[in-house]
C-alpha cells in the first residue's frame, strides 16, 4: 500500500450516479474524483442540483454509485454486499444533516445512544463524554422539541460520533440555523478536526466553506477544474 492510500480516508475515482426518470437519464454525478486525507476538512460547494448531496450519500454508503471506484477508509465500498454496506455505514462513518433527524420521543441522551443500541453495545461513559463535548451538559434529559436548532444539531453531532468514526460527513449542517448557532456548530467541527477527524461539509454557504482547509466546487456532478467555469470563485 502506498503512503497516499494509507493516509487518505476517501478516494473517489470517476464516480457516476445516474438516476432514471422514465426514459430520461440524470447524471447526478458524472465522473467525480476526490481524495480526502486523514484529519482534513474539505468544503464542497456548488449550486443547488450540482450533486453535493448525491456525492455525500455515496461516500456515506446511503446509496451506491452507478459506476466508478469509491474507497472509504481503505475499503472499496462499491463491492460490499448490502448487509456489509449497512454495517460499514453504521460502524465507520458519521453523518449529519440539515434537518438533524432526531427521534422526537427520545431524550437527548437516548438519541445519542441509539447507534450503540443498534450495534448491540452500551457505553454510558462515552455518551456522557460526548454530551459534554458538544456543550449539552444541562440537556441530557430534554426532548428534542425543547431545544433550539443549534442544540439539535449538537445532539446530531454527538450521535454521529458515538461509534468513533474517522470520517464525518455533513450535508448543509448549518442550513437551518441562525448566525450564532452556525458559528457555534462550526467551532465544534473545527475542534473535532483538531483531534484528527476528517470532515467533509457540503454547503451552498460560501462563508462557511471558506472556514475549511480546502474548498472544491461541483457543477453538473463533477469538480469544476477551470476557474473561469466557477460560479463560486468568480463571485468571491
Ligand atoms: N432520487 C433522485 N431521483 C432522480 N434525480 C435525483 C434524485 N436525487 C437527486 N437527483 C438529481 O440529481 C441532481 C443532483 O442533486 P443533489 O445531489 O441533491 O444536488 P445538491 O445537493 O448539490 O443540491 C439534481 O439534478 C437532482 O434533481
Ligand atoms: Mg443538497
Amino acid at each position: 500500500m502506498s503512503d497516499h492510500e494509507q493516509t487518505s480516508v476517501l478516494d473517489a475515482r470517476d464516480v457516476w450516479r445516474t438516476y432514471r426518470r422514465g426514459s430520461e437519464e440524470i447524471h447526478a454525478l458524472a465522473g467525480m474524483d476526490l481524495t480526502v486525507r486523514a484529519g482534513e476538512m474539505v468544503g464542497i460547494v456548488g449550486r443547488s442540483g450540482s450533486g453535493k448531496t448525491t456525492f455525500l450519500n455515496q461516500v456515506g454508503c446511503l446509496d451506491r454509485p452507478t459506476r466508478g471506484s469509491l474507497k472509504v477508509l481503505g475499503t472499496e465500498v462499491t463491492s460490499l454486499e448490502e448487509r456489509a454496506l449497512v454495517a460499514f455505514r453504521r460502524d465507520r462513518i458519521g453523518f449529519i444533516f440539515q434537518l438533524f433527524y432526531l427521534i422526537p420521543t427520545l431524550t437527548v441522551r437516548e438519541n445519542i445512544e441509539l447507534p450503540l443500541i443498534f450495534a448491540r453495545r452500551k457505553d454510558r461513559e462515552r455518551v456522557a463524554e460526548l454530551i459534554a463535548k458538544v456543550g449539552l451538559d444541562e440537556n441530557g434529559d430534554a426532548l428534542p422539541r425543547q431545544l433550539n436548532g443549534g442544540d439539535m444539531q449538537r445532539v446530531a453531532i454527538a450521535r454521529a460520533l458515538v461509534n468513533q468514526p474517522k470520517l464525518l460527513l455533513a450535508d448543509e449542517p448549518t442550513g437551518r440555523l441562525e448566525h450564532r448557532s452556525r458559528d457555534a456548530i462550526m467551532e465544534i467541527l473545527r475542534g473535532l478536526q483538531r483531534e484528527g477527524l476528517a470532515i467533509v461539509i457540503a454547503t451552498h454557504d460560501l462563508s462557511l466553506a471558506r472556514q475549511t482547509d480546502r474548498v472544491i466546487e461541483l457543477k453538473d456532478g463533477r469538480i469544476v477544474q477551470n476557474e473561469r467555469e466557477s460560479v463560486v470563485f468568480r463571485a468571491a
